[in-house]
């Protein structure tokens, strides 16, 4: 049986959430789940890694944990999963090497062919890999998946609803909401059998 890490940092929940159900939908594995802050070694066979999207990048708890497992990651497939509100594949997307999920709230997006604004170019698909290969140039990422979270102001910090605020009234596309759908987690998981070459 091979050993799986899922591990997340979460401040409203979606991540945690999205990583337990990724975990239910691994079957035959042995799984733990949990946050960055509690991993205490890497003897697994292949990692699972979630993080909140913040201004394009992975939170620093999850950048943190990159640094620290900086050499083990390096030799571990890595299927890393990004909970955001906004997420454009382009036609660079499918020059990347890796495996690309997009959940279906953001598929009808995926096709977007005209000038990208500065927003959406910080939200391509190409932009994030880059900036979570920039984390570290040895991480072996396999499959790269985005599934839109959840926005709920009463759950985040004052400053960090202060600021989602702001972004909300600046594009009216980003409203507060619970937005992640387990059907599209549950089929994303059960790629990953083949992807992490863990079945
Ligand atoms: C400080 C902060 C910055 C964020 N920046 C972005 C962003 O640039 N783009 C985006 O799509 N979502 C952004 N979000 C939204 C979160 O990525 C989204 O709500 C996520 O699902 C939250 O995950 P959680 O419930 O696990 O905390 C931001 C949220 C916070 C709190």
């Amino acid at each position: 049986m091979k050993k799986i890490l899922v591990a997340y940092y979460s401040e409203s929940g979606s991540t945690r959430e999205m990583a337990e159900i990724i975990a239910a939908n691994i079957a035959g594995n042995e799984i733990d789940v949990l946050p960055v802050a509690e991993v205490a070694h890497l003897n697994y066979t292949a990692v699972i890694l979630g993080s909140p999207n913040w201004y394009g990048k992975p939170v620093p708890e999850v950048v943190q944990f990159v640094k620290k497992y900086e050499n083990e990651l390096a030799e571990l497939p890595l299927a890393f999963f990004f909970s955001c509100m906004d997420c454009y594949k382009t036609e660079q997307s499918g020059n990347l090497g890796v495996q690309i999920y997009c959940d279906s709230n953001f598929r009808e997006q995926n096709t977007h062919s005209g000038r990208l604004s500065a927003w959406e170019k910080s939200h391509t698909v190409s932009s994030y890999f880059s900036n979570l290969s920039k984390l570290n140039r040895r991480l072996n990422v396999q499959s790269l998946a985005f599934f839109k979270g959840r926005l709920n102001f009463n759950k985040i910090s004052f400053f960090h609803a202060l600021l989602m605020r702001f972004i909300c009234v600046v594009n009216t596309k980003i409203r507060q909401g619970d937005y992640f759908k387990e059907q599209d987690l549950a089929e994303w998981s059960m790629e990953l059998g083949k992807v992490l070459s863990i079945n």
